[in-house]
């Protein structure tokens, strides 16, 4: 049979389980299930849990803390021996070290046990890297585990290394003045800083979120300000609302009276004007340079 044909009786034979699920999935959202009596929903709601299954967490990540004395000798022995390859934070080096915070043989690891004959005997990948056995005692091989658990069981998620001590950025550097003249000239024709901006820095106290609002426009997880919308038709007729949608293939708006319309895109028709008040923000996006950036934002800083 050919691959197309095979591809297409693989897909049949999942297809039960799709359209199981997707009648567990419609009667779990609708108050009258759909599917009920359908016949099509056999085994449904029981072919739908293996998602709820949870994995149980790494042996890593239910260890006790190790000694600090094994911890501190297994991390000299790790700079002497492993560092090079396989990187100051075990995410890898620059002599072909594979990431360890991501091996499934550390994550498995309870006291050395998979490691050891690892590096006693070397590993390699056919037709891939390869590393050579290491020249260590099983002790310190323990050792370098207990060290890399140690890492491990502070390790972010994602096989990404701990996080350092808190930084406090401060990202005040600018030139106020300079962003003052910059505000005149490109923001004062919608803004004030004595109208709507007032107060702007004792209201959003926090600098980064300062800029993050004045660069983006709105506040973080606040409504942004509606995107007016006019659809004119073929017929000439026209549709003014509230923009909900817009890509390639579709327009959908909400009128004045709270109706939700949608019209199909072909083309250029029918034909939509959008009128977006933040699209200069989004223009300026383009525009700015670093420099600039912190320049309005130490300004503003001062607008208390
Ligand atoms: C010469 C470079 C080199 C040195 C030195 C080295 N490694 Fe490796 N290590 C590698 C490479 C390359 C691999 C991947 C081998 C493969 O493809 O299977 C690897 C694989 C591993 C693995 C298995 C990872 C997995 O999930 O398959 C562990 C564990 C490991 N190294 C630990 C160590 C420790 C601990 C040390 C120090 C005692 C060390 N390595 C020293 C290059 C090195
Ligand atoms: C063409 C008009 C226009 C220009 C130019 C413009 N903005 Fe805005 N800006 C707006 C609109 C509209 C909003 C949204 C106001 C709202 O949500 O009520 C906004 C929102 C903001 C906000 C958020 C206000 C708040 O209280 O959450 C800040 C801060 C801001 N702009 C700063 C700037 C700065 C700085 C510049 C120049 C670099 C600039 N804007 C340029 C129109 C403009």
């Amino acid at each position: 049979m050919s691959n197309v044909g095979k591809e297409w009786l693989r897909r049949a034979r999942s297809r039960r389980t799709i359209v199981a699920l997707v009648a567990a999935a419609i009667a779990a959202g609708s108050a009258q299930p759909l599917a009920a009596g359908g016949g099509t929903s056999r085994g449904g709601a029981g072919e739908a849990a293996p998602a709820q299954r949870r994995q149980a967490p790494f042996d890593a990540q239910q260890r006790p803390p190790g000694d600090p004395q094994v911890v501190a000798r297994g991390q000299a022995l790790y700079g002497i021996h492993c560092r090079g390859c396989h990187g100051i934070d075990l995410r890898g080096g620059d002599l072909g070290g594979p990431n360890l915070l991501r091996s499934q043989i550390v994550l498995r690891d309870r006291a050395g046990e998979r490691i050891w004959p690892v590096l006693r005997d070397g590993q390699s990948t056919p037709g891939g890297s390869s590393m050579p056995p290491q020249a260590l005692s099983e002790a310190d091989a323990r050792a370098v585990a207990v060290y890399m658990h140690s890492v491990l069981a502070r390790a972010t998620p994602q096989g990404g290394p701990p996080r350092g001590p808190e930084l406090d950025l401060n990202i005040v550097v600018g030139n106020a003045a300079a962003g003052r003249e910059y505000f005149a000239a490109n923001c004062a024709s919608c803004h004030s800083a004595t109208g709507d901006l007032a107060g702007i820095a004792a209201r959003i106290p926090e600098p980064m979120t300062l800029q993050n609002t004045w660069v983006r426009g709105h506040r973080r997880g606040a409504a942004r300000p509606p995107v007016a919308v006019t659809v004119t038709l073929a017929s000439g007729a026209r549709v003014a609302g509230t923009l909900v949608r817009l890509d390639d293939f579709i327009v959908a708006l909400t009128t004045a009276d709270g109706l939700r319309r949608s019209f199909s895109r072909r083309g250029g028709v029918p034909r939509v004007d959008i009128d977006d008040p933040l699209a200069r923000h989004t223009e300026l996006l383009g525009l700015y340079t670093d420099e600039n950036i912190h320049d309005v934002t130490a300004y503003l800083v001062t607008l208390q």
